[in-house]
């Protein structure tokens, strides 16, 4: 038996979707439920920063994640598969037309991802002010709260519709597989086994 940690909203969905093509059964949580009992497996709905959680402390064995998130929290937990889904950037944005500066003074930086953004500036020995968000960050640089936001652009839509442009990519990202680390020792059978077949779905998709 595996307990898999899904985040809930799209990959969740994608995820299952993916354990109903291998297994030819149906895979859908019921109602507002949060456990999916299945006979060989104990799906979790969980927020999507808190799925890495859930494995690092083996309350999950494995689990879906994006990329950005899994570099953002630094829990020691096993990247075992790129799904190839949920792809996107973490980029630096900032008003049309301005361009990035590294010299400038007193550069405040606008995110949710703080950790990534501050090993981005520290990389290239520059001293800013980070300014941590929740959300809307697109927001910050319109009203003066920041001169730029490092965030996650999928489409790009909501840098556009709020008058930002990208100026630095930081990183892509997409989903992964991960384990637990002691999991992936007590049950390495049972993981490599759904790691193989996800593997088969994944390889298969991309030749399509
Ligand atoms: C993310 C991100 C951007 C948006 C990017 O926000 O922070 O705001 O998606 O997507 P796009 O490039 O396709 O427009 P999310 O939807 O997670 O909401 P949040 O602002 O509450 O974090």
């Amino acid at each position: 038996m595996l307990t898999v940690a899904l985040p809930k909203g799209r990959i969740a969905k994608e995820t299952l979707e993916i354990f109903e093509r291998i297994f030819g059964d149906s895979f859908a949580f019921n109602d507002r439920k949060l456990i999916l009992d299945t006979p060989n497996f104990r799906f979790l709905l969980v927020r999507n920063q808190d799925v890495a959680t859930y494995v690092y402390h083996q309350a999950a064995d494995i689990g879906v994640v994006g990329l950005d998130t899994l570099e953002e929290q630094g829990l020691d937990v096993i990247r075992l598969l790129d799904l190839k889904r949920g792809i996107c950037k973490v980029a630096i944005g900032m008003r049309n037309g301005e361009k990035l500066d590294l010299n400038k003074p007193d550069i405040k930086v606008a995110s949710k991802m703080v950790n990534i953004t501050k090993r981005y500036f520290e990389q290239r020995a520059v001293s800013v002010e980070i300014i941590k968000l929740y959300g809307s960050i697109e927001l910050a640089p319109l009203i003066g709260l920041a001169d730029m936001i490092v965030d996650v652009v999928e489409t790009g839509a909501t840098m556009k519709q709020n008058g930002l442009e990208v100026v630095e990519d930081i990183m892509t990202s997409s989903t992964y597989l991960i384990a637990n680390k002691n999991s992936y020792i007590t049950k390495k059978n049972e993981i490599l086994d759904i790691y193989e077949k996800i593997n088969q779905v994944i390889k298969a998709e991309q030749k399509a």
